[in-house]
């Protein structure tokens, strides 16, 4: 047996090459509130439930009582009566996968004779709902967006009709950063008899406080689901979402029941059986802390470091905000109003940010259904811990624009063309594991670390068929977890 101690040790060092977690260097996947008390109280709240088993709250009633309290905070902030109801999933996916299922469920019971409905949502929206399309059989239809990552509603309700089983909108989207429009979409959805999810998961612990917004919650009338993420703005642990429905005819929809097995009756109303309680105690904790108020002050922060960004993105030669975004991401993207030699490309600036001790992300850009290209850009997340270093990073905004301003995106030309040769262009051949693992390595994406330079990576991913961009990096992530 190896010595606990040493254990521990061992995961310190491993640690130790991540990304920092806390302090707001990392803007993406990380929601620090820049108050240690919450993660304390977060951690003491995980340690107590950590044995339960919130598959049987009959058995743990403490997680039924949690859960009662979680879905109420989120009900009375997203302006939902007493007609609402919901569960608390294991995260954002999971939120939407659930949404996706159940309006799928329902669309089949209104259509016994059969069919394959449609999921109708701007292309902006969260990949999660093309992975509800892909498990539960759905066709995915994506509704093009312009270049600055606005949808519009009318051309989200063009697409509205008998064979679509549920319309996503955004509040906000997370490449873009913008708000759907929820109402016009919501409604419209609503007198043709469609369910409308809005997908809050990034914004739903936010946008309740932010100011001069247009209603895109329970208020509006034909919203009959939305989600919305704890682990992201709730400032909880990994591990905890929720979603919540327009009626409990609904909700049942969600659930999965069989007594048909000789073992314990089953009754899941989301998609794990055995799930821990401890993301769910800790989001409890937190949320039963801060209370609206706390949300508010914490969104406040937000705000104030939103502003402070955006004025100083306006006065950076050759970088802009893509578009409107209303909440706490934003995507940055080169000032296509002026000449290339002034251009800063947002994803030669976010490697140069590394070497500064920040790191924005990388998002490719998008060739829509109609040909309409989303540039790319780099997404920002915007949290309260960021306050207290925005002088710092608005200074190391400026000084990397500096350094790469006039640097073409990268293009990645001569690996392409290989591809191509190789038989993996437009139409070609996807690659295997090896084949993959070869492409990556001749890339120079096989050693990855956290501080690798991104943009020809991106560059290949924009570039190349989906399938074979889809293979590499479903290659790249694989050969990670297999043992050496
Ligand atoms: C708008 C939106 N929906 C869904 C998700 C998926 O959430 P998760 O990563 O928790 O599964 C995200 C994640 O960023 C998101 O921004």
């Amino acid at each position: 047996m190896t010595d606990t101690g040493r254990v521990l040790e061992r995961l310190r060092e491993l640690r130790a090459g991540d990304a920092p977690t806390h302090g707001g260097r990392v803007l993406s996947y990380v929601y620090d509130s820049g108050r240690d008390e919450l993660d304390e109280l977060a951690d003491a709240a995980a340690r107590l439930a950590r044995p339960l088993n919130g598959l049987d709250p009959t058995v743990f009633p403490s997680i039924a009582a949690m859960e009662r309290d979680l879905i109420g905070f989120a009900r009375r902030m997203l302006h939902g009566g007493r007609g609402v109801v919901g569960s608390v999933t294991s995260g954002g996916t999971e939120s939407c996968l659930l949404a996706v299922k159940t309006a799928r469920d329902l669309w089949r019971q209104r259509n016994p004779d059969g069919g394959r409905p449609r999921l109708v949502a701007a292309s902006t929206a969260h990949a999660a709902f093309q992975k509800a399309a892909h498990l539960f059989d759905l066709t995915w239809d994506p509704v093009p967006c312009g270049p600055d990552g606005a949808v519009r509603a009318a051309d989200l309700i063009a697409r509205l009709d008998a064979e679509v089983a549920l319309v996503i909108v955004s509040a906000p989207a997370y490449p873009s950063g913008a708000l759907d429009p929820v109402a016009a979409v919501a409604e419209a959805a609503a007198d043709r008899g469609i369910p409308c999810h809005v997908d809050a998961c990034f914004g739903g612990f936010v946008l309740p406080w932010w100011p001069d917004l247009p209603a895109w919650d329970f208020r509006v009338r034909g919203v009959t689901s939305i989600s919305a993420d704890l682990h992201k703005f709730g400032y909880a642990p990994k591990g905890v979402s929720v979603l919540l429905h327009r009626g409990r005819r609904r909700l049942r929809a969600q659930f999965f029941a069989t007594t048909r097995w000789p073992g314990y009756p089953v009754v899941n109303p989301t998609l794990l059986g055995s799930r821990s309680a401890s993301p769910l105690a800790a989001a409890w904790a937190i949320t039963q802390h801060l209370g609206a108020g706390g949300y508010a002050e914490l969104t406040d922060a937000i705000h104030r470091v939103a502003t402070t960004i955006r004025r100083t993105v306006d006065a950076v030669p050759g970088l802009a905000v893509m578009g409107r975004p209303a909440g706490p991401a934003i995507a940055l993207v080169a000032d296509e109003t002026v000449p290339p030699a002034q251009r800063v490309d947002p994803h030669r600036l976010a490697d140069a940010l590394t070497a500064h001790g920040w790191r924005i992300q990388h998002q490719p850009g998008l060739t829509q259904t109609d040909g309409v290209r989303m540039p790319h850009s780099a997404h920002l997340t915007l949290t309260p811990v960021l306050e207290q270093g925005v002088e710092d990073f608005t200074g190391a905004l400026r000084a990397a624009s500096d350094a790469v301003r006039g640097v073409p995106a990268a293009e990645a030309r001569t690996l392409l063309a290989g591809m191509r040769l190789l038989g993996y262009g437009e139409g070609g051949r996807v690659p295997g594991p090896a084949a993959a693992w070869r492409l990556l390595r001749l890339a120079g994406a096989g050693d990855v670390s956290a501080d690798q330079p991104m943009a020809t990576l991106m560059a290949l991913i924009e570039r190349l068929p989906a399938p074979v961009a889809e293979a590499l990096l479903t290659e790249l992530l694989a050969r990670l977890s297999e043992p050496r």
